[in-house]
């Protein structure tokens, strides 16, 4: 398959890289022509390949929980950051399954967020982030733990990207197939391809999903919250 250009020359590192949605994502916007990172907890390089099997070229990055400061020196040369991994732990609610879901899902996300939006960027290059939260913020998914954990990020980034100097993309996903979804009823490279053709329209609530109220109650909910936050908090000067 031929390459477009939508993000030619771009640098965009993907969290979550070796899940389902991280390499259909990768796969995607190499067509549009990103070079790519891949940032992954798992051990090993991204063998990533496109439809046909050629092996497309990605680097691959280890981080873990925790340390996101070490990625500080990487995400300063990249354009777009697209903060994708998660986990869910369905029906568990231990004190071990509630510090992994907010520690994974919520509090890596909001430290990496802070992270790109504090790394500088001396020649004004276009910058991006993405933030995947899921159509969980606003439906159930039943999982109550997932619905929580995502729910809080999705406050925070709603919090956060008031004050974000360039476009902070969150991405509204209904169930699609992988590891963290089993049961999922659509494909994950159907759904990356959704998404980056949003992104390339220009959208920055960026809705995949089959449920008529996911995108009644989530632009609601974006809006809402924005009156709500940019009211009852303010800007501190640097
Ligand atoms: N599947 C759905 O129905 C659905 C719906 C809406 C939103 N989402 C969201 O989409 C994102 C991708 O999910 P997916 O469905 O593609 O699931 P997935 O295939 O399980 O991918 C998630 C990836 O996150 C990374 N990860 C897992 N545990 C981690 C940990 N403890 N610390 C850091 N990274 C970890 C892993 O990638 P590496 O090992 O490469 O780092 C894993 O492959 C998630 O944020 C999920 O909440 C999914």
């Amino acid at each position: 398959m031929g390459q477009s250009s939508g993000f030619a020359g771009l640098r965009i590192g993907v969290t979550g890289a070796g899940g389902s949605f991280g390499q259909a994502l990768l796969r995607q916007l190499h067509q549009q022509g990103a070079s790519l990172v891949a940032l992954r907890h798992s051990a090993g390089s991204l063998d990533l390949r496109d439809a046909a099997g050629g092996q497309i070229p990605v680097q691959t990055v280890t981080w873990q929980v925790g340390e996101e400061e070490q990625l500080t020196a990487l995400l300063a040369e990249l354009q777009i950051l697209v903060i994708n991994h998660g986990i869910n732990v369905m029906g568990a609610r231990d004190r071990e399954a509630t510090r992994l879901s907010l520690e994974v899902n919520t509090l890596s996300a909001l430290r990496l967020l802070e992270l790109f939006l504090a790394s500088p960027n001396p020649s004004g290059q276009r910058r991006e982030i993405w933030v995947n939260t899921s159509e969980a913020e606003v439906n159930p998914a039943f999982s109550p733990l997932y619905e929580i954990s995502k729910r809080t990020l999705g406050q925070l980034l709603s919090l956060r990207s008031l004050d974000a100097p360039w476009p902070v993309r969150r991405l509204v996903l209904g169930p699609f197939r992988s590891a963290l979804n089993p049961y999922g009823f659509m494909d994950a490279d159907r759904v990356a391809a959704a998404v980056v053709a949003q992104v390339l329209a220009g959208r920055e609530l960026v809705i995949v999903s089959p449920n008529p109220l996911t995108w009644l109650l989530m632009p609601l909910a974006a809006w809402g919250r924005r009156l709500y936050f940019s009211w009852f908090t303010r800007h501190r000067d640097p």
